[in-house]
């Protein structure tokens, strides 16, 4: 647990609070299950209401948890979410931006409206949580946001979805330049590929093999609880000196030009434009 974090005044204020967004599923239920076991008190947004009062019952043997069903892309979320955890545990000490749309597709295909949804949901809601998030902080906060390796070295038809997790990296640096000097530290985990709801689909096909297992210098996948133990670390004490920084949790994905023997010796194909 963060030390620094359980010197509140009552016992309104005695166990410290993770704020998290997309709560219910994949990453983020990690995530909350991690904290609830480190002793955090839990504010867990998500859309659907059934999958949260999910997560309430399995967390409730661990801690208190308040739920708030609703869409981060509304811009009101982020300030109720911050009053819930101010009215119900009466302080917030770790804020996750995790919510975010994995649409995935090439610039030359991606509409306004897909462009316009996913700058909502993984950029504008993140800056709209921090800013709610910061007006309550004290110091021995801390802000975590979920990026991606792809936004940190892009990707094929990854379009908007690799510019916002690039942005959400700026957002990050900046956070941490204005406000690690009030003892508010800001932090972004960038996971490579993790098994989800998110990535189901492809986990199978042979040419997202090809990217993700044949490229990644390691003897297994990555795991949600991988995410959720980086995340806890940036937050607690061990980390405090961790400040505007991007951590790829991808086993050297993104670090390297690895390649597999099987995909080194493949049989060449000449490369295809977009
Ligand atoms: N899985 C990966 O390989 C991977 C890799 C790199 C980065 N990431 C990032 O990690 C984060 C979590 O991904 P995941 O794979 O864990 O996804 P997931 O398994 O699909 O879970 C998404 C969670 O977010 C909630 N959510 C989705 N859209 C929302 C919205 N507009 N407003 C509020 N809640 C919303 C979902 O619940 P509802 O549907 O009920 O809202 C669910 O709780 C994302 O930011 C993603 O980009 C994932």
């Amino acid at each position: 647990m963060n030390e620094q974090n359980e010197k509140g005044n009552g016992a309104l204020a005695a166990k410290p609070v993770l704020l998290i967004t997309g709560a219910s599923a994949g990453i983020g239920k990690a995530i909350a299950h991690r904290f609830a076991e480190e002793g955090y008190r839990i504010v867990a947004v998500a859309r659907r209401l059934e999958p949260l009062e999910r997560l309430a019952e399995e967390l409730s043997p661990l801690s208190e948890i308040a739920i708030l069903s609703g869409d981060v892309s509304q811009p009101e979320i982020a300030q109720q979410a911050v009053n819930l955890a101010i009215e119900r545990f009466g302080r917030l000490d770790t804020l996750v931006n995790n919510a975010g749309a994995g649409k995935w597709a090439p610039v030359h295909a991606t509409d306004d409206e897909t462009l316009n949804e996913v700058i909502e949901i993984s950029l504008k809601a993140p800056f709209r949580f921090c800013r709610a998030a910061l007006a309550v902080m004290k110091p021995g906060s801390s802000i975590i946001n979920v990026g991606s390796t792809f936004g940190l070295i892009g990707g094929l038809d990854g379009g908007i979805y690799c510019a916002v997790k690039a942005g959400l990296i700026g957002l990050t640096q900046t956070l941490a330049a204005q406000y690690g000097a009030q003892g508010i530290r800001s932090n972004l985990v960038a996971p490579g590929v993790i098994k989800t709801d998110m990535t189901k689909d492809y986990w199978e096909a042979d040419a997202f093999k090809r990217i993700n297992a044949e490229m990644t210098p390691f003897d297994r996948d990555g795991t949600v609880e991988d995410v959720a133990n980086a995340v806890y670390f940036l937050s607690s004490d061990q980390g405090s000196y961790i400040n505007g920084q991007s951590i790829a949790l991808d086993g050297g994905w993104a670090t390297t030009k690895y390649l597999s023997m099987e995909a080194l010796t493949a049989e060449r194909v000449p490369k295809a434009r977009a």
